[in-house]
Formats: structure tokens, C-alpha cells, sequence
């Protein structure tokens, strides 16, 4: 007899999925989850699938019908659920899930480059992408924010190149940190090393101002603008930059400068980048949604294993990401191998969040223990977070 669950716990339930969403729509009632993820068997005739891949059809449409019914009254009026599929079931699997969710809370049909080498072994194509149906609960109330991406990187200015401390700043605390730079058409450069050796007598901790001056004056006469470290740019106290000659000249060559001009001059900033948000695309393609992927995440948790296909875990967490709060639960009612539940660990170590996860699998070919349990409890010992174990 199992109890209520305690939705801010995480859970590994073996059982058949049809009667654990039942019971558990009993137990807890419904609109308790935000986000499913469900990769059903895609009913082909794999061979070489060692867990129940080959229902027969009408089974196989017993199954779904069933598990998303349930998922329908678990999931919460603002969740979401996706579901992985390839050719053979899609339009089998759309029909259904158009009459369960409604055609009006299809949101999309993600393409998934699951093999970006494409299959060999396919008759025709290549075959290089599966797919990933996406249904709201209800589509008025469901959001879906937007993605990080490193494809685009936006830059902002960073700190002052300028020394700003209280203390330091002053020219005399650093005097290596010292010298005019030099700005032309939009570019920035240094003066001559011998010429910056020359702007401090270090015997008698003096700085030559009359050689600075002719030295302004030449670069002037060659159209240069002269920046230097203001403290205050109305008293035109002199102060340093936050780099001695040789750091700076490297940060120009590597273009890690930001420059803006104003009223009392140009203004020098470290550049600073951050990964931007984009709201995602239909076409999911990463090197880390792979297959190969998949496969390597669970070989580093557990070493050599043997189930077949396991999704890739940055697929799912960046499902996740799209649309779950932080504190949301994820349900996966196939859960196979358990790449949801790392799925939800690594987005809550990314993100710094606290997502659960409930994940439910059959116990096929002693699977469950021998690949998704064991999974887990690498899991538990590598981010530190606990699960129960549930048998229905
Ligand atoms: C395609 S696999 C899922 C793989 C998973 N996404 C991963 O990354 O490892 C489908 C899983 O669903 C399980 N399964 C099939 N029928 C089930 C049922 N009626 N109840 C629970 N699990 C079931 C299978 O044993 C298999 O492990």
C-alpha cells in the first residue's frame, strides 16, 4: 500500500504505468504536475530492443490512450507535456493526442537531430532527426519562456579600465599602470614601449609630465585621440588603469575592450559576454541531444550497460528549462534508463533551482534494477539529492 506522495520528494516508481497514474490521480488528484516527458516505444519491429518495444497496434493505442488521459488530469492548467515519437506512430500519435488535449492545445512538432551523421543503415535517407509533440494543457494559460543559447552572445560593457578604487587610483599607487592609449578610426592602440619606459623615472619616483606633453603632441599631430586615466575628468587629476603596458596591449590584440564615447571623452570598459535567451526553436539541434550523447551520459554514471537508445539528458533538460517552474515536478510515465531524473538534477544544478522529478518504468528484463535504479543512486551520490522507491 503506498500513500499519498509527497510532491517535494523525488520518486523511482517500478510499475506498470497505466495502473501507477491511476493510483496516483487517487492519491494526489489532479493538476499536480507541470511538466511531462514521455518517450514511449516508437512500436517498431527493433529487434534489437531487448525492453517491450513491439506492442501490438491496437495495444499500443490502448496504452497511449490510457497514460494520457491520466497525464491530462495530472498536469497542471499552465503545463505542458511532450512526448518523443518517430515516423511510425507520429500521425498515429498526433491523432490521439489532438483528441485528448485538443487540436487547439497542439503547440508544436519539434524536429529532434538525434543522429547528425544520419543512420547507414536506413533504405532511402539518412535518417537524422525524430520528432517531439508538444501539447499544452491549456494553451491560454501555458507559457513558454525562452531558451539560453551559446549560439548568440551578447556583449556588454564590464568594469572601468580605469582604476576606481578609493585608495589606488591615483597614478603613484601604480605608476607601471601609467600611460596615454591611443585611439584612430574606431581602434584602439598602445604607444612605443621605450616611449612608455620614459613617463616615470622609477631613481627618483617622478613622472616626466613635460615628456608626456610632447608626447600627446605628437600623437596628435598624427590624428590620434589621446585617452588617459582621469580620476575626474573635470579636474583632469591623473589616475592609472586597472593594467600594466603589457596587459593592456594584449587585451586590444585579443579585442577584449569595450570603448563608448561621450561628452568628456572615450570611455574604456572590459568586454563582458553572456549567452542570450531566445525563445526556442522548433528544430532542436545540439550535439548534446544525440543519441551518442545519451549513451555516454549513462556509461559515465554506471560504466557499460545494456539498454538500448537512452535519451540525452540536455534534450530533456532544456524541455525542461522551456517550461517548468523552478520548483515545478516533472513526470516521466517511460522512464526507461532514468535520463529524466538526471535531466531534472543537472537543471537544478545549472539553474540553481529545485525541481523533482517522478519517474515510472516497467521492470523489463530486470532493466529497472539493473540499469534505472542503479542510475539513481549514482545520481543520488553525485548531486546529493535522495529519492523513494515505489512499487505499485
Ligand atoms: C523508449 S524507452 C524510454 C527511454 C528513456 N527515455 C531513456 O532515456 O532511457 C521506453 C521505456 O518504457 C518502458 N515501458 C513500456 N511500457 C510500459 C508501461 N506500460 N509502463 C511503464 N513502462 C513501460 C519500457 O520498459 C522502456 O524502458
Amino acid at each position: 500500500m503506498i500513500s499519498k506522495l509527497d510532491l517535494t520528494k523525488n520518486y523511482l516508481v517500478e510499475a506498470d504505468n497505466r495502473q501507477f497514474l491511476k493510483k496516483l490521480i487517487e492519491l494526489n488528484g489532479s493538476s499536480i504536475i507541470d511538466t511531462i516527458y514521455i518517450d514511449p516505444p516508437y512500436n517498431k519491429n527493433a529487434s534489437v530492443s531487448i525492453y517491450k518495444n513491439n506492442y501490438k497496434e491496437d495495444e499500443w493505442t490502448e496504452l497511449m490512450e490510457n497514460t494520457l488521459n491520466s497525464a491530462k488530469i495530472l498536469l497542471k492548467d499552465e503545463g505542458v507535456i511532450y512526448i518523443s515519437i518517430d515516423d511510425h506512430e507520429l500521425y498515429h500519435l498526433k491523432f490521439i493526442c489532438d483528441e485528448i488535449f485538443g487540436s487547439k492545445n497542439f503547440i508544436s512538432n519539434l524536429i529532434v537531430i538525434n543522429n547528425p551523421q544520419g543512420r547507414n543503415g536506413s533504405s532511402f535517407f539518412r535518417q537524422t532527426h525524430e520528432y517531439c509533440l508538444v501539447y499544452a494543457k491549456n494553451k491560454k494559460e501555458c507559457k513558454i519562456t525562452s531558451l539560453l543559447t551559446n549560439d548568440v552572445e551578447e556583449v556588454y560593457r564590464g568594469p572601468l579600465l580605469k582604476a576606481t578604487g578609493k585608495k589606488d587610483k591615483t597614478r603613484e599607487a601604480r605608476p607601471n599602470c601609467f600611460y596615454p592609449v591611443l585611439f584612430k578610426d574606431d581602434k584602439l592602440s598602445m604607444i612605443e614601449l621605450n616611449e612608455y619606459k620614459n613617463l616615470y623615472n622609477s631613481n627618483e619616483n617622478k613622472f616626466n609630465d613635460d615628456f608626456l606633453n610632447n608626447l600627446i603632441s605628437k600623437y596628435e599631430g598624427e590624428g590620434y585621440d589621446i585617452i588617459l586615466p582621469y580620476t575626474d575628468y573635470r579636474t583632469k587629476e591623473l589616475g592609472r588603469w586597472r593594467f600594466d603596458y603589457a596587459r593592456f596591449k594584449e587585451a586590444i590584440v585579443k579585442d577584449e575592450i569595450i570603448f563608448s564615447k561621450n561628452s568628456h571623452g572615450i570611455t574604456l570598459n572590459k568586454k563582458l559576454y553572456r549567452m542570450s535567451r531566445q525563445k526556442p526553436k522548433t528544430i532542436f539541434d545540439k550535439t548534446a541531444y544525440s543519441t551518442t550523447s545519451g549513451m555516454k551520459a549513462l556509461r559515465d554514471l554506471i560504466g557499460l550497460n545494456n539498454f538500448d537508445y537512452p535519451k540525452a539528458p540536455e534534450f530533456i533538460k532544456d524541455l525542461i528549462e522551456i517550461n517548468c517552474p523552478q520548483d515545478g515536478v516533472v513526470l516521466d510515465f517511460f522512464a526507461g534508463s532514468g535520463t529524466t531524473a538526471e535531466a531534472v538534477l543537472r537543471s537544478n544544478k545549472e539553474f540553481d533551482c529545485n525541481r523533482k522529478f517522478i519517474i515510472c518504468s516497467l521492470n523489463e528484463n530486470n532493466l529497472f534494477y539493473d540499469v534505472t535504479k542503479k542510475r539513481l543512486d549514482a545520481l543520488k551520490d553525485k548531486y546529493n539529492e535522495n529519492y523513494e522507491l515505489l512499487k505499485i
